[in-house]
């Protein structure tokens, strides 16, 4: 996913740009660039390859200009280089172009303009939509813009400036995130709300095929047919501190250390006399009669899905299915009768779960959509919104979103019980009683893990690390197995612990660990078992138990434990410790723990 700045406004342009991009590192950085339009009315372009300190390199002075576009490149389109950095431009370096997202019709659109005579620099999508802009240009940046992208097929959020009109920024989303910043005669464009939260907490969400033109008087927004079109302004209430470290190395272990407040604020104002209350979206009506819920999600949200599937089924006694967002659209799925669709996706810009809520919105399925971000295209393209509160997530593990996540399957969960009358009240009144104090339990998990960073120390340099579970264990056993490969680029993978002898126990030799999570009551004997099954082959493990659990301490070489729970409510805790052995032990590794090789925090192509 590729980050959008563009500014305009009476302060100098380069440095409000760059300091947008740098908070919008996370989204995609393999390569970046700027473009301003001078006093001069000449187009001045940097780009560079690599993370933005290479651009910052090469900003030795900078022209006065008070408008300009920015971006990060993540590349889908040519591989990272300076020429395939954005912005693009057009043959006569008058038109300077930035987009996030993919022209599937590149490729034909390329070959007839370079019939036409136009020269390409770049390998890149991007750039066709340069010279488009600048075939139709007549006089009209929006116009041209609006022309070209009737050719275009695909995904982009675009922004453009032309020498021709020095005081005008023409931006369109269609299915890449891209809003409008309203500051005291100050405009801003970002693909990303964190990129601009120190300039305005005032932000409009463009919607599919809106277009916004930013000149010095203000913004002025239209449709896809051109007609002006009033819109809703959003507060945003992050704290912009609140995107950045707070003075910690990471934003990672920020955001670890941050899941208790992430988790009482996503609980707050929907407990209310010990029972469920989602009145805020009005869910009772959605859920009237659901006979079978589908889940789908990517990566981690995936992981607190099968979470989600363990505890509906459970509590509500309804039978769910889960699907991987990119595999979801190519099975037959047989929706059956009075069918939900459950989308999980902390940016909700995710294009394999879009495309899944298309295909569901198709078939006339009615879509809830969990996500943690105000006006992201998940969450207008929902029927229903549950949002995670945790605020920014930056790093691209993500950790808290992933807690908030199960906590609202816990919720949901509860919630359909409360609705189908398939819990006794007791036990709604015990679960909800102990989601109440979930926060309290992870803080006291986080100091329980102190010794987590010591067996990071130990292990940091092992070739292969498994782990283990049972039931909604092995749910998390994923979790843990994914942040570790994505930050730490050890090969990791988790297993059923049941289903390691039919396989798998043939790669467990001589001091390979093996993380085996060990919480659910009604499971532990047989989890013992598998302990004592992998041990017997050399196995070192690392348990992660609940306080309290001697046989376990007698197996475990090294023991992380979470304190004694309902085995049920386990995950939001048992996920703690495996984020921290996740970010030690890519500490100890020296790895770029916020930004890992390859990956984005949010992947808007599919
Ligand atoms: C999580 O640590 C990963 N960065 C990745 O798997 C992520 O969960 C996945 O891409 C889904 O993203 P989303 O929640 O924003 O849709």
């Amino acid at each position: 996913m590729c980050g959008i700045i563009g500014y305009i406004g009476d302060k100098d342009a380069v440095p409000v740009i760059i300091d947008g991009l740098r908070h919008m590192e996370y989204r995609g950085y393999d390569s970046t660039g700027i473009a301003v339009v001078d006093e001069g009315q000449q187009l001045w372009v940097q780009k560079k390859e690599g993370k933005l300190g290479h651009l910052e390199e090469k900003l030795n002075g900078y022209p006065d200009a008070g408008i300009g576009i920015g971006h990060t490149r993540w590349a889908t389109h040519g591989a990272p280089s300076d020429d395939n950095a954005h912005p693009h431009t057009d043959c006569q370096g008058n038109i300077a172009i930035v987009h996030n997202g993919i022209i599937e019709n590149y490729a034909p659109l390329r070959r007839r303009l370079e019939q036409e005579g136009h020269i390409f620099r770049s390998e890149t999508d991007t750039e066709v939509f340069a010279h488009l802009v600048e075939h139709y240009y007549n006089g009209s940046l929006e116009g041209a813009v609006r022309r070209a992208l009737q050719d275009v097929k695909g995904s982009y959020a675009v922004a453009a400036v032309a020498t021709a009109e020095p005081d005008k920024i023409v931006a369109v989303r269609n299915h890449s995130p891209l809003m409008v910043g309203m500051g005291e005669d100050q405009y801003y464009l970002t693909s990303d709300v964190p990129a601009i939260l120190n300039r305005t907490r005032n932000v409009y969400f463009l919607e599919d095929g809106e277009m916004a033109v930013l000149t010095r008087d203000g913004v002025v927004f239209s449709n896809g047919e051109g007609q002006q079109i009033e819109k809703s302004l959003y507060h945003v209430t992050w704290d912009p501190m609140a995107a950045e470290k707070g003075g910690l190395p990471h934003f990672m272990i920020k955001e670890i250390l941050e899941q208790p407040q992430a988790l009482r604020e996503t609980l707050r104002g929907r407990i209310k006399d010990n029972r469920v209350d989602f009145s805020e979206v009005d869910l009772d009506s959605f859920v009237d009669g659901v006979e079978k819920v589908f889940i789908t999600a990517c990566g981690t949200a995936y992981h607190a899905g099968m979470v989600g599937k363990y505890l509906i089924e459970k509590f509500a006694h309804i039978p769910v299915e889960i699907d991987i967002a990119s595999e979801f659209r190519y099975r037959e799925i047989l929706w059956g009768e009075n069918s939900i669709l459950v989308v999980i996706s902390q940016s909700g810009e995710t294009a394999d779960t879009l495309a899944a809520i298309r295909e569901a919105k198709r078939q006339g399925i009615k879509i809830l959509a969990i996500t943690n971000v105000v006006g992201s295209s998940v969450a207008r393209e929902a029927d229903k919104v549950l949002y995670t509160w945790a605020g920014p997530e930056i790093a691209v593990a993500s950790t808290k979103a992933y807690s908030t996540q199960l906590l609202l399957m816990y919720l949901l969960a509860i919630y359909l019980a409360q609705h189908n009358k398939s819990l006794p009240a007791g036990e709604i009144d015990a679960l909800v009683g102990d989601l109440s104090r979930i926060a309290d339990l992870v803080e006291t998990t986080l100091k329980n893990a102190v010794g987590v960073q010591g067996v990071a120390e130990k292990y940091h340099d092992a070739g292969c690390i498994f782990f283990i579970g049972r039931g909604l264990d092995y749910a998390v056993a994923l979790e843990g197995s994914l942040k570790l490969k994505e930050i730490s680029y050890i090969h990791a993978e988790a297993y059923a612990a049941g289903e390691m002898k039919h396989g798998t126990l043939a790669l467990v030799e001589e001091g390979v660990p093996i993380v085996a999570l060990a919480t659910q009551d009604e499971l532990e004997e047989k989890m013992l078992s598998n302990i004592r099954e992998v041990k017997a082959r050399g196995a070192v493990i690392i348990g992660i138990g609940k306080d309290g659990m001697v046989e376990l301490e007698h197996e475990a070489d090294e023991l992380i434990t979470i304190p004694a729970c309902d085995s049920r409510l386990a995950p939001i805790l048992t996920v703690i410790p495996l984020q921290l052995l996740a970010y030690y032990t890519a500490v100890q590794r020296g790895c770029d723990v916020d930004k890992p090789r390859n990956l984005a925090k949010s992947v808007t192509v599919e």
